[in-house]
């Protein structure tokens, strides 16, 4: 396909940069948690092999950002809170996740603009994730 009509059709996965650099945020992203002590408390929630995790992920945010549909071809809807829902996640959870989604955009988007979008909707995401008691509506 012409690389033109492909970014017509999923925006956003051209825009990061296709699958290679997909793939660069989620190892950065996994060292980051592996790393930055404000991540030990989510880096501990994790399996010690981050590989299986880290592949899932992969498949996960690339379908999310438009591109190939390969998670949900194989593991279904997301159903990200049921699936987060056995690890008590607050705010201080929430941050240290982003926290290290941020330092891994720094490293592999360039554009400011859409680091801060990307960033945005992470936050969404992640904080409708959250699972403590307290500040939900529901
Ligand atoms: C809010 C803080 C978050 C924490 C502490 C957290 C933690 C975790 C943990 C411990 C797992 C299980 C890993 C495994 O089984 O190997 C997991 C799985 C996953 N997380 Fe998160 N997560 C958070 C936010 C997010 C966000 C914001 C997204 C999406 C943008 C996300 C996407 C996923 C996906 C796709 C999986 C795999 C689901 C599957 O098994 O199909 N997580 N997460």
């Amino acid at each position: 396909m012409d690389p033109r009509t492909a970014a017509q059709l999923n925006p956003h996965f051209a825009l990061v940069g296709g699958q290679e650099a997909v793939d660069r945020i989620v190892d950065e992203f996994y060292r980051l948690m592996d790393t930055l002590p404000e991540a030990a408390g989510i880096r501990a929630m994790h399996e010690p092999d981050l590989g299986p995790t880290k592949a899932v992920l992969k498949k996960y945010l690339s379908e999310w950002l438009g591109g190939p549909k390969t998670y949900s071809a194989e593991r279904g809807h997301p159903r990200l809170r049921m699936r987060h829902a056995a690890f008590s996640i607050g705010p201080a959870e929430r941050d240290a996740w982003l926290l290290c989604m941020k330092g891994a955009l720094e490293l592999v988007v360039t554009d400011e603009q859409f680091r801060g979008q990307l960033m945005q909707a992470f936050f969404k995401t992640a904080d409708w994730i959250r699972n403590d008691p307290q500040g939900r509506p529901s």
